[in-house]
């Protein structure tokens, strides 16, 4: 992997005539307004001096330029507000009084932001929020890898077929996946277009989620339109005990106008500079930084070293943050990065996405749960059960096998048993439709299986049946842990 700085043109530039200080622009206009310190604006860019990995070559330094100003022009898609109370459920969580429940593709497309795709996902993530509270009778934080998760790491640069070499597939936000020169080269009018996009996402999710879709009351309907199957059977009659709870207590008089709306949070990957970079903006309140892209950003396995790019800018902001730790992660490396990250020991601000493989959980996670005991900190815990369990069938597809993902989420729980800490949530690659990406669950997916609707242009996702049947098998160990 290459090492090298962001090159000049890639730099983002503040928009000509910007009122605020320093071209950033402030998040809200509500008075009083509380300015940064000019440190603060200036540490914004600090990474500019240091390694860099992932970010793609831009042809046309004009066009990076131009697109960031727009960027930094526009409206942001969360209010500070917001992130704070997000920060404030995942610091109950850490505390083993909440559950953090976060799902979506690999990678989101622009042709994917449908209504129908995007309402699948989101039916999908509601019914397994249901299934973890009842069953393990524990408030659930939701969360979809949802409106920008657009940029993907590559382990190369490059993709060849049949003797051609092209640009790899980044992600809808910097090239597109057709397989030409003109289609892989790095476009940066699709930084722009990532934006709208998001915005059109996270409005549908705001529609949903806080008019009427989402209420309790609706437990059945949001089983409607999928296929049946064993999943979504056993769905039913965990709807139908809910209904009857819901019933019984409107029949005692329970005010239940709670129950109207969810908080849904959103989150993606901050991989890419020169959009995370123009969306971040001053919160007046407080007179500092927010990336407004996102309510939470994670920092990959590949872009976490303590001494690059990434650590470093988001360091700076206030949103919590994620950050995956694979295998051959050190106890040394997780306390680093949590004096990097959260060096006031802030409730909510960090958390550890663990993605080791079923193989490995058992040996690596104990190690660092135990180290955590002894040190002063307290992140959440957050099992990531599919980015361990990747392979290649002969055929050339890119699966994962169900049975691993639940065999790394068993151990996951077992380790946190084993040293007392608290399991926190469980972040999931999955799709509301019923694709055939990942091998097994009860659909009995096998290879051959696979071609008849492989849509995934980056990672195999959970269909809509085996994302039901997984919140099921964690609800028993979170309720088994809880209990
Ligand atoms: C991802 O979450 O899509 C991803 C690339 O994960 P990781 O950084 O853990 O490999
Ligand atoms: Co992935």
């Amino acid at each position: 992997m290459c090492l090298r700085s962001v090159p000049e043109h890639a730099r983002f530039q503040p928009t000509a005539g910007n009122p605020d200080q320093s071209g950033i622009r402030v998040l809200d206009h509500s008075e009083p307004v509380v300015l940064a310190d000019e440190s603060v604006i200036a540490g914004l860019d600090y990474w500019r001096k240091l390694p860099i990995k992932q970010q793609p070559s831009w042809p046309d330094a004009d066009a990076v330029r131009a697109a960031s100003d727009e960027l930094a022009s526009l409206p942001p898609l969360v209010f500070a507000g917001e992130v704070d109370q997000l920060r404030s459920r995942l610091a109950e969580a850490a505390q083993g009084e909440a559950f953090l429940l976060q799902g979506g593709d690999c990678a989101e497309t622009f042709a994917g932001a449908t209504a129908e795709q995007i309402r699948n996902r989101v039916k999908t993530v509601l019914q397994m929020a249901v299934v973890l509270t009842y069953g393990a009778s524990v408030p659930v934080i939701k969360m979809g890898r949802m409106a920008g998760q657009f940029a993907k790491p590559r382990s190369s640069d490059t993709e060849t077929r049949g003797g051609v070499t092209l640009p790899a597939y980044r992600g809808d936000i910097v090239n597109g996946f057709d397989f030409t020169p003109e289609s892989r080269a790095a476009d940066p009018g699709r930084l722009v277009k990532g934006y709208h996009t998001a915005v059109s996402t996270l409005n549908l999710i705001r529609a949903f989620t806080q008019g009427g879709f989402a209420d309790l009351r609706q437990v059945h309907s949001w089983n409607r339109g999928f296929a049946q199957n064993p999943a979504n059977q056993r769905y039913e009659g965990l709807a139908a005990e809910i209904d009857r709870a819901i019933k019984f207590m409107i029949a005692c008089g329970a005010d239940f106008d709670e129950l109207k709306r969810v908080e849904f949070y959103s989150s993606h990957e901050g991989l890419l500079m020169d959009y995370e970079r123009p969306m971040t903006r001053i919160d007046s309140r407080t007179g500092t930084p927010y990336d407004t892209s996102a309510h939470f950003i994670w920092i990959g396995e590949r872009t976490r070293q303590l001494d690059g790019a990434h650590v470093d800018f988001f360091s700076r902001l206030r949103n919590p943050l994620g950050v995956k730790l694979g295998p051959t992660t050190s106890v040394d490396d997780m306390l680093r990065l949590i004096d990097k990250l959260d060096p006031d020991r802030e409730p909510g601000r960090l958390t550890f996405i663990t993605r080791m493989g079923a193989g490995k959980i058992r040996d690596a996670l104990p190690p660092l749960l135990e180290a955590i005991k002894d040190a002063d900190a307290t992140p959440l815990w957050v099992t990531d059960p599919m980015h361990g369990n990747g392979l290649t069938t002969p055929t050339g597809y890119k699966t994962r096998r169900f049975d691993d993902v639940v065999d790394e989420v068993k151990g996951f729980f077992e380790a946190h048993r084993a040293v007392g800490t608290h399991p926190g949530g469980i972040h999931v690659e999955l799709t509301g439709d019923d694709v055939t990406e990942c091998l097994g669950g009860s659909e009995q997916i096998d290879e051959s299986t696979l071609a008849s609707r492989y849509e995934s242009l980056c990672d195999p996702r959970l269909n809509h049946m085996q994302s039901l049947e997984l919140a099921f098998l964690v609800a028993e160990e979170l309720g088994g842990h809880r209990g």
